[in-house]
């Protein structure tokens, strides 16, 4: 488990689905027990498919747990930005299958009486200085020619100078965790099944059917959702054309008024906001810090500054929760949702939500079930995740993940820690030489010694510590270890070697 606990992790019950016990059979696998595969594993039980989703740790204790939750069409500046770099269509598309999924959310909150916490609020992309206004402004534009409910504030309605602000009308914030243990259960009352603690280790497809091999079964299907954050299966090359990234938030008690609505600003670097009621009393969330995962020697100082920025704005009173998650980022900033291998009956994934998970999961599973069914869908053509094929843009793909390239040849030569493993202290980590090999070493707050390899399972860069959550994270596409080198996130599916 990550160090640090989020809100959503601390305040919802845990879920207690079987193990996959042996093979089993059914029209769709769904890989992934987080929003979007809960989500979509509901949409194809609803559309008439037999569906068993396989989660290798708890249903919605990965990322979905580690969200900011906040349920949005208002992404920042990215209607500008398909506008100027795609087309009018792609804009329209995305504007679209946001706003269908949010409400979606909202509608099966409504419908099936899910006690989640679920509010409307307005949703604010804010400005700071000039250039940001000026951005701000043709996001305003360009968000009312494809029709959303947007309106100009002159102010963001924070405790600091804004110039500006794009208002997202009727958004949506909510507890996340509790929709999606909910929906879980709805999904089993129904005929899905959810096997937790079941790790899908392979997909094999032949002309007529597929198997989900697991490290307790196979699971045969006609159909496979690859659902599980950063792809376990990646036919599609995926690992050329996602960059996964984590950030940070806090969740802090604050004296005197909370914003009255949700808000990001502009900047790549400027902290997004929202609010929570909790048994702690109305906390408020701030987030931002991002940095490319595994690639930042001192997370540490990635909380300290949110923390203090925190406190810089507002009389913060205590912070009684902080996490960090992770999210994988596209080249176009467009989720790959659709079908990637047509060898068999078919094998679809989502993915890369670039930080909008929540919005884009209430979608996803329509794209899906449609494709399967062969229904038209209206958004699918745009989400496409072979859209990169034959394309000039292939090449600010391929460049996105030169830096993961650099660590995959680079790590091999790095210098390790000249210092002997037994003067290890309590709560240091070290890659140092053990007999002539290199190890990845821990000692924990007991004093009791961790070592592994650092060489992660998925395709061989060097691991490295991050010591915030006390986990190894790997710095090509985001694989995370704990201590002893159990997989938490993937794409790594097998542990890391246990060392003596
Ligand atoms: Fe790809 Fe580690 S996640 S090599």
């Amino acid at each position: 488990m990550p160090k640090n606990i989020s809100l959503w992790m601390a305040t919802a019950p845990e879920s207690s689905f079987p193990v996959l016990s042996g093979d089993t059979t059914c029209d769709v696998c769904v890989i992934g027990g987080g929003i979007a595969g809960v989500i979509a594993a509901y949409q194809l039980d609803q559309a008439g498919f037999s569906v068993a989703l396989v989660e290798s740790h708890q249903t919605c204790g990965g990322v979905t747990g580690y969200t900011t939750a906040k349920v949005t069409s208002g992404h920042r500046l990215i209607y500008n930005q398909l506008f100027n770099d795609q087309s009018p269509r792609s804009a329209q598309a995305y504007a679209d299958a946001n706003q269908w999924g949010l409400e979606w959310i909202a509608s099966t909150a409504e419908s099936l009486a899910i006690d989640c916490d679920l509010e409307r609020k307005d949703m604010l992309v804010f400005a700071e200085n000039s250039e940001e206004l000026e951005q701000v402004q043709k996001e305003f534009e360009s968000a009312k020619n494809v029709g959303l409910p947007v309106t100009w504030a002159e102010t963001a309605g924070l405790p600091f100078p804004t110039l500006g602000a794009l208002r997202f009308a009727d958004q949506i914030q909510f507890h996340a965790r509790k929709f999606v243990l909910a929906l879980a259960s709805k999904l089993v009352a129904s005929r899905g099944r959810i096997f937790e603690n079941t790790r899908a280790l392979e997909v094999n497809e032949d002309r007529t059917s597929s198997q989900v091999i697991t490290d307790k079964g196979t699971v045969h299907a006609k159909f496979v959702v690859v659902a599980s954050h950063y792809p376990i299966y990646d036919p599609a090359f995926f690992i050329a054309r996602l960059a996964p990234y984590r950030d940070y938030a806090v969740a802090a008690k604050i004296n005197g008024p909370l914003p009255a609505e949700m808000s990001i600003g502009a900047g790549e670097s400027s902290k997004s906001f929202r609010t929570q009621a909790s048994p702690d009393g109305d906390l408020l969330i701030v987030s931002g810090e991002a940095h490319k995962a595994g690639q930042e020697p001192n997370t540490k100082q990635r909380y300290a500054n949110l923390e203090n920025y925190t406190r810089s704005i507002f009389d913060v009173e205590s912070i009684p929760y902080r996490w960090s998650a992770q999210d994988n980022e596209t080249p176009d900033a467009m989720p790959y949702i659709g079908r990637i291998t047509s060898g068999s009956e078919g094998c679809f994934v989502i993915t890369g939500f670039n930080a909008w998970g929540m919005s884009t999961a209430g979608f996803a599973g329509r794209i899906v079930a449609d494709l399967i069914t062969g229904k038209a869908n209206e958004w699918s053509e745009v989400f496409d995740p072979n859209r990169f094929k034959g394309m000039e843009s292939l090449k600010s793909v391929v460049s996105e993940n030169v830096n993961a390239v650099k660590h995959l040849i680079g790590d091999k030569f790095s210098d390790v820690e000249k210092k002997e493993i037994g003067s290890l202290e309590p709560g240091q980590a070290a890659i140092l030489k053990v007999d002539g090999e290199k190890v990845a070493a821990f000692r924990d707050s007991a004093g009791v010694l961790h070592s592994i390899s650092p060489i992660c399972t998925h395709i061989g860069c060097d691991i490295g510590w991050n010591s915030a959550e006390e986990t190894w994270d790997c710095p090509c596409h985001g694989s995370r270890f704990d201590i002893d080198g159990r997989v938490l996130h993937g794409p790594a599916v097998k542990d890391l070697e246990r060392k003596v």
